[in-house]
């Protein structure tokens, strides 16, 4: 996969201003702000990866209503994590003329023919929150959405103060519940964790078990539950996003054990319902991975439509939680 900290500033490049009428219909279930500006607004097909999670529908929320503020028509249609429907959804964008495609493609390989056929309908591509893997860079203009990779080290990071903070001393052994396997954030978070894992933990911790959870409170539910039959002994829980460590949550205590005491918990997003946890002492500690993200795709969306010259990756900032920070710091959750 391409390093995403090797992308380098790139001219858009796109002749987008200069692509399509906008002829584009309503999709069925389509959802649309009216320009109000005599017809120029700007048509924006928007490919969601589905409603897996709380992050996702916070995502969703954040790109409509920026959209709608925005003044964009926006064509969004959920691919259900579905990478056939995400292509479909594509294809129909394309024929329809928008002025820009966005997606948050669900997993990393597997876009280069869609990608360019837009590319010769001259419509520019900008992923948001997830990367692609190509064979050619110019098939997209930017990526606006968070570090991942970075995230796993952070994740890494902040376990080791949890672990001083519970005094857990002897073998640290780690359960990893991964994303939708082939996604981005799975690749790239169990890849960070693993990097502080090899340089400062290789005689300490360990990953006895790994295994997807989908992103979803049930996939976590369900492994979770596995992983305690298989390795009892687990301390801490890598979870690669609050649903999932949730999920685990209730088997946890199935088991009859105590989540955030027995089981040592990290995990990435810091959704409400994980502050809610955090706080309830269930979680150890959240790296926070934001997704309201759509005023910022608004915003390039409309650079790139202009021709304008923008980010390869445009980062979000995001900040780190330990359990005494929730309390505090729950009302004031946006999402
Ligand atoms: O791509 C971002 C990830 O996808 C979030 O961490 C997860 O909750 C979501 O489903």
């Amino acid at each position: 996969m391409l390093s995403r900290r090797n992308f380098l500033t790139a001219a858009v490049g796109v002749a987008a201003a200069g692509g399509l009428a906008a002829c584009a219909k309503e999709d069925d279930g389509a959802s649309s702000s009216s320009s109000g500006d005599g017809g120029k607004a700007i048509t924006l097909g928007f490919s969601q990866v589905g409603s897996e999670s709380g992050w996702r529908s916070a995502n969703t929320d954040s790109v409509k209503a920026a959209a709608k503020e925005a003044g964009y028509t926006l064509k969004f249609s959920d691919a259900q994590q579905k990478q056939e429907n995400q292509i479909s959804a594509i294809r129909s964008y394309i024929t329809q003329g928008v002025d820009v495609i966005a997606f948050s493609p669900v997993v990393v390989t597997g876009w280069d023919a869609v990608l360019k056929e837009a590319k010769a309908k001259k419509i520019p591509v900008v992923l948001t929150d997830r990367s692609v893997e190509t064979s050619d860079e110019s098939l997209y203009v930017t990526l606006v959405g968070s570090d991942f990779t970075d995230e796993g080290r952070r994740a890494a990071k902040i376990l080791e103060k949890v672990i001083a903070k519970a005094g857990l001393k002897g073998a640290v052994k780690i359960a990893q519940l991964e994303g939708t396997t082939g996604a981005a954030p799975a690749i790239e978070r169990a890849k960070g964790f693993k990097e502080v894992m090899d340089a400062s933990h290789k005689d300490d911790w360990k990953v006895v078990v790994s295994q997807t959870g989908d992103f979803t409170r049930a996939g976590g539910k369900q492994v979770m539950a596995a992983f305690l039959t298989s390795n009892p002994d687990i301390n801490v829980l890598f979870a690669h996003n609050d649903d999932m460590a949730i999920g685990a949550i209730q088997s946890i205590e199935a088991a009859g054990k105590k989540p955030g005491k027995d089981i040592l918990i990290v995990s990435i997003d810091g959704v409400k319902d994980g502050f809610v946890a955090m706080s309830e002492g269930k979680i150890n500690a959240i790296v926070e991975c934001n997704p309201l993200l759509g005023p910022q795709l608004m915003d390039v969306v409309k650079k790139v439509k202009d021709g304008e010259t923008v980010e390869r990756w445009i980062k979000t900032e995001e900040g780190d939680f330990m359990q005494d920070q929730a309390a505090a710091a729950l009302p004031s959750r946006k999402y």
